[in-house]
């Protein structure tokens, strides 16, 4: 629940405002881009949402923030905005939402299939999604990228008797894991997914690629708004900002036109444009 007497002053005046217990996750800017901004170390509103459009997506960011910093100066309904969770961001993949400040507002996915659904890193426990997977279909796997994101993957594997996947080397974060990785070969999963360590956030960060064509990157990379591009950076390489670079590098022969990260924007573009997206990018990360 947002505070008004915390309320930051760079707000502009209106009916939103975010407060200064504000991680800076960037989820809220992810859901509104056109309401919220980002500040230095907090975000903060930009443009109070005008049309039916911006006061929705406003609406889903403030069900969506991980630390309830943000608030309407007037009571708003907000059962409609906690209902759309999760949110499909193309056929079959949803965005979860209901993102948790243990995981530093990471995002995480549901992915349907017909073999049994996925889910792509955790949100905090809510049972919205928890019914709205059951709706779904359940869940038969959890896939963990690395141990920051984990959530509450515990209990959403406990309920749909799911099978959560984790490198060994991240094993400290969910020590009961179904299914442990070993080593850094790929490993294909399942028919559609490929499963690719990629050291470098941290020493056993994964990331899943699905059908070919969409790449759930954790922490690994992510798309970034300001620099209009696939990102990594050295200052979250947590493990070896040389093994991410080798990392990054490993990528490039594997297809994929959509990522869907832990932090950073989604983007989903054409195989061809995301391959020469990357390109660019290990270019950058090279010098
Ligand atoms: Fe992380």
């Amino acid at each position: 629940m947002a505070d008004l007497r915390k309320k930051l002053t760079e707000n502009v005046d209106g009916l939103f405002f975010v407060d200064s217990t504000c991680i800076d996750c960037d989820t809220c800017r992810q859901l509104a881009p056109e309401v919220f901004t980002d500040i230095g170390n907090y975000a903060a509103v930009v443009k109070q949402p005008e049309t039916d459009d911006e006061l929705r997506s406003a609406l889903r960011a403030l069900v969506a923030c991980p630390t309830g910093s943000i608030g309407t100066i007037e009571k708003v309904d907000i059962k409609s905005a906690i209902a759309e969770f999760p949110i499909e961001i193309e056929p079959g993949i949803f965005y979860n939402g209901f993102v948790s400040p243990d995981s530093y507002g990471a995002s995480s996915y549901f992915l349907r299939h017909p073999d049994g659904n996925w889910m792509i890193d955790a949100p905090k426990w809510m049972p919205q999604l928890r019914d709205r997977f059951r709706e779904m279909g359940g869940l038969r796997y959890i896939f963990l990228t690395h141990r920051d994101d984990v959530a509450d993957a515990e209990r959403y594997a406990a309920e749909f008797g799911a099978e959560r996947i984790i490198h060994k080397l991240e094993l400290s974060a969910q020590p009961d894991a179904e299914k442990i990785i070993d080593g850094f070969e790929p490993i294909s999963f399942a028919p559609d997914f490929q499963i690719i360590p990629v050291p470098g956030h941290t020493k056993g960060s994964m990331v899943l690629l699905y059908k070919n064509e969409v790449l759930f990157s954790g922490d690994h990379m992510w798309w970034s708004r300001n620099r209009n591009g696939l990102s990594a950076s050295r200052s979250v390489a947590w493990y070896s900002w040389k093994e991410q670079v080798k990392s990054v590098k490993l990528l490039e022969q594997y297809p994929f036109r959509a990522i869907y990260p832990g932090h950073g924007e989604r983007k989903a573009l054409t195989t061809e444009t995301m391959s020469t997206e990357l390109r660019k990018l290990i270019q950058v990360i090279s010098r």
